[in-house]
């Protein structure tokens, strides 16, 4: 397996509807948008500012991130670097494909991240020590 090139892991722009009227923003993600059909959503809150989500890779499993609310850092490794990207929009979302490990940290008070997954819950998809990820990703 090559390693997977993490500068190509961008935010996406999640179309939002502004309302002429001022009554705030609606943003809408349709079938099509993200390359896998979605199988299971879940969210992360009430995350203390000191605690860390994810460490973990997956097999198979794509997933697309938002911050709903608030904002928390993505550390993404793809076995051989690292890149932090900040998610603070509810209006971009970052998808990352199998076989990167993810770390969520630096939740803001209130914080709600969104998590849209191609797959229903399957602990043998998750690679959960980071020695063995490193083994996979050679
Ligand atoms: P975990 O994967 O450790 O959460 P995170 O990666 O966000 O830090 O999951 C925490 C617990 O919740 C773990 O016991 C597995 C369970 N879980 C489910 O039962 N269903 C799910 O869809 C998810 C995401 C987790």
């Amino acid at each position: 397996m090559s390693y997977i090139n993490l500068e190509k892991i961008a935010l996406k722009e999640i179309p939002k509807i502004s309302d002429p009227d001022g009554r705030g923003n609606l943003s809408v993600i349709e079938k099509d948008v993200l390359p896998f059909v979605i199988k299971r959503v879940y969210y992360l809150y009430d995350v203390p500012s000191d605690s860390s989500r994810g460490g973990h890779a997956h097999i198979e499993l794509q997933q697309f991130l938002i911050a709903l609310s608030g904002s928390f850092d993505v550390v993404l490794d793809n076995g051989k670097s690292r890149r932090s990207i900040t998610l603070n929009r509810p209006n971009k979302g970052l998808l990352i494909p199998s076989g990167v490990w993810r770390e969520l940290e630096n939740f803001s008070a209130g914080a709600v991240c969104l998590s849209l997954v191609s797959e229903v819950y399957q602990e043998s998809d998750y690679i959960r020590e980071y020695q063995d990820f490193l083994n996979y990703s050679k």
